[in-house]
């Protein structure tokens, strides 16, 4: 609909400016027209000499910015009450050309509610997938970066990789976690189910963590939606025992502990 209307001012124009060379005062003030002004001679700074330009500015910005007109004039004319010119609002305007199925799985990030350009640059970055800085600062401009400087830094904190556990936009798992927790865990901690570990209790029979049903061949299913004693609204889990980003404690143990044996009080009254 869109594109056949310009076309008709278009022509409608061109009608205006070959009358124009023959009376010239009929043209002072003609219709501007957006999609022939060249948008970058007053705003090449969004995307010149910028590493990854955004792929729908070279699909014109209008695909944006249908509001904005008269873009010869500053300031520019709005044809609609959103800011900056926008098509929509966000994140709908993303939606138009982004799989809104990802953004929409259980847990939403509270962020993407806050708008997708609180993370991305909409049209040009030095950083990879548009980010307005890379992980872990891009995550540390909202969350205190306190939580992951304890004494103990977990090795992949350290190392700045968050999106190696969380999905940065959502997911059908609690915690963002980019699959369920302990699966997340035995990417890099295979070992934990197979060696004597809290985990395992007394006769097997301790700590319900959700394993997958290969791992209890044989045994009754152990529950996975026990609670953790401690923490309301969470499920039990390897997190109930270790703080999975930083501890002031050995082992990255979530409670005051110099020793295993010290950690149970703290769930467990004897
Ligand atoms: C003649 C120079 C010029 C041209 C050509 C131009 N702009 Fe602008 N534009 C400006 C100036 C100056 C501002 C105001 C900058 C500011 O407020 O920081 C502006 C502001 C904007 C804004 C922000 C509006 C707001 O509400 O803050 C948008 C969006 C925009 N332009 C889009 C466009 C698009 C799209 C085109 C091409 C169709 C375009 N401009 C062409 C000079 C221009
Ligand atoms: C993918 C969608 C998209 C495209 C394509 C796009 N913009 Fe934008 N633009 C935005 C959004 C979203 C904002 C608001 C950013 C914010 O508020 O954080 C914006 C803001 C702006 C602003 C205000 C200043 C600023 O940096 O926030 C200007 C000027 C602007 N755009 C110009 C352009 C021009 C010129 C083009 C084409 C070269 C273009 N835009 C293409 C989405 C887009
Ligand atoms: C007019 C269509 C269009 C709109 C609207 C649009 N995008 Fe895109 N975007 C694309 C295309 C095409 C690509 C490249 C192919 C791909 O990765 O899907 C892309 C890629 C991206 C990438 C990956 C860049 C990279 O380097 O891998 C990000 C991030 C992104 N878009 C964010 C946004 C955000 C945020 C918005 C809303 C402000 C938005 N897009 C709106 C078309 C669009
Ligand atoms: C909390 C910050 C944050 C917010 C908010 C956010 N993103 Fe992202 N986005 C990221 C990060 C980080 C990546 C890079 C993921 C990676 O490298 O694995 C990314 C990657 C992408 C990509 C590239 C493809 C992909 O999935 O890896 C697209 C497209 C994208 N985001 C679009 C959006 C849109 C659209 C919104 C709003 C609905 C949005 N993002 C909101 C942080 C964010
Ligand atoms: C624009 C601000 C903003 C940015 C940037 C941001 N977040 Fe968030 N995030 C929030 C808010 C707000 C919440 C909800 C309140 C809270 O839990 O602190 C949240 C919650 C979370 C949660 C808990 C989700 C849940 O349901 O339990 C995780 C995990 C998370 N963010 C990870 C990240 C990661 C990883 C990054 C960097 C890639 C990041 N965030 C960047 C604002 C942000
Ligand atoms: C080794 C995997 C892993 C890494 C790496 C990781 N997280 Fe987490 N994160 C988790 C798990 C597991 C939870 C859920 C803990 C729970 O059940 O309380 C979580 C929870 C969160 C929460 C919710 C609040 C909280 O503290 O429980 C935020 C916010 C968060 N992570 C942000 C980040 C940021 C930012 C980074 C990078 C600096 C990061 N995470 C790195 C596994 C990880
Ligand atoms: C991306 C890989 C990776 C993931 C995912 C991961 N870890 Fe780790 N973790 C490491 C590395 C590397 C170390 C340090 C070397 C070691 O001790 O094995 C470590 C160490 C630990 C330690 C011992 C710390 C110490 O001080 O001795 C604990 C406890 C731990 N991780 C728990 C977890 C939990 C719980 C999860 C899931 C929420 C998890 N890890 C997910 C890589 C990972
Ligand atoms: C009931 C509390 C508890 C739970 C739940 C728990 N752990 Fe542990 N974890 C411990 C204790 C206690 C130790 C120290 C064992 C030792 O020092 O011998 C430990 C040690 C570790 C270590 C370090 C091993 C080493 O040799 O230093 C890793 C890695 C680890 N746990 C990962 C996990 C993972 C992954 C999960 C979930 C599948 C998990 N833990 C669940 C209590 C727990
Ligand atoms: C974060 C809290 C927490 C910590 C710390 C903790 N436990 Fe547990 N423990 C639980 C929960 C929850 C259950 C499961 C109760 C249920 O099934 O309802 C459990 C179950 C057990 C069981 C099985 C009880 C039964 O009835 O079969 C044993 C044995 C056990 N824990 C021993 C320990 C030991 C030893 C430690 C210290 C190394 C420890 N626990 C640390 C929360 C904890």
């Amino acid at each position: 609909m869109r594109i056949l209307r310009s076309f008709s001012i278009c022509t409608a124009l061109a009608a205006v400016l070959s009358l124009s060379s023959a009376a010239p005062a009929a043209a002072a003030d003609p219709p501007s027209q957006p999609a022939e002004i060249d948008c970058n001679k007053c705003h090449a700074g969004l995307t010149v000499r910028i590493k990854v330009v955004h792929a729908a500015v070279q699909m014109g910005c209008p695909s944006c910015h249908t509001g904005i007109a008269e873009a010869n004039k500053v300031p520019h004319k709005k044809t609609n009450t959103i800011t900056r010119g926008l098509s929509a609002e966000q994140p709908d305007l993303c939606y138009g050309c982004h799989d809104k199925a990802k953004f929409s799985k259980k847990t939403v990030h509270a962020a993407v509610g806050m708008g997708c350009t609180g993370c991305h640059n909409p049209h040009a970055s030095n950083n990879g997938k548009l980010l307005v800085a890379p992980a872990p600062d891009l995550c540390f401009n909202c969350h205190d970066k306190a939580d992951f400087s304890r004494k103990n830094v977990h090795a992949p904190v350290a190392g700045g990789m968050c999106l190696s556990c969380h999905d940065p936009h959502s997911s059908d798992d609690p915690g963002l976690l980019t699959k369920a927790l302990y699966s997340v865990c035995f990417d890099c901690h295979d070992g934990v189910s197979k060696q004597p570990h809290a985990i395992a209790g007394f006769s097997q029979k301790g700590h319900p963590i959700g394993l997958p049903k290969k791992a209890r061949k044989g045994k009754k299913e152990r529950l996975t939606d026990v609670k953790d004693p401690n923490r309301e609204g969470k499920l039990f889990s390897c997190a109930s025992c270790h703080n999975p980003h930083s501890s002031d404690n050995v082992k990255l143990f979530r409670y005051p502990a110099k020793r295993a044996m010290d950690l149970c009080s703290n769930c467990h009254k004897y």
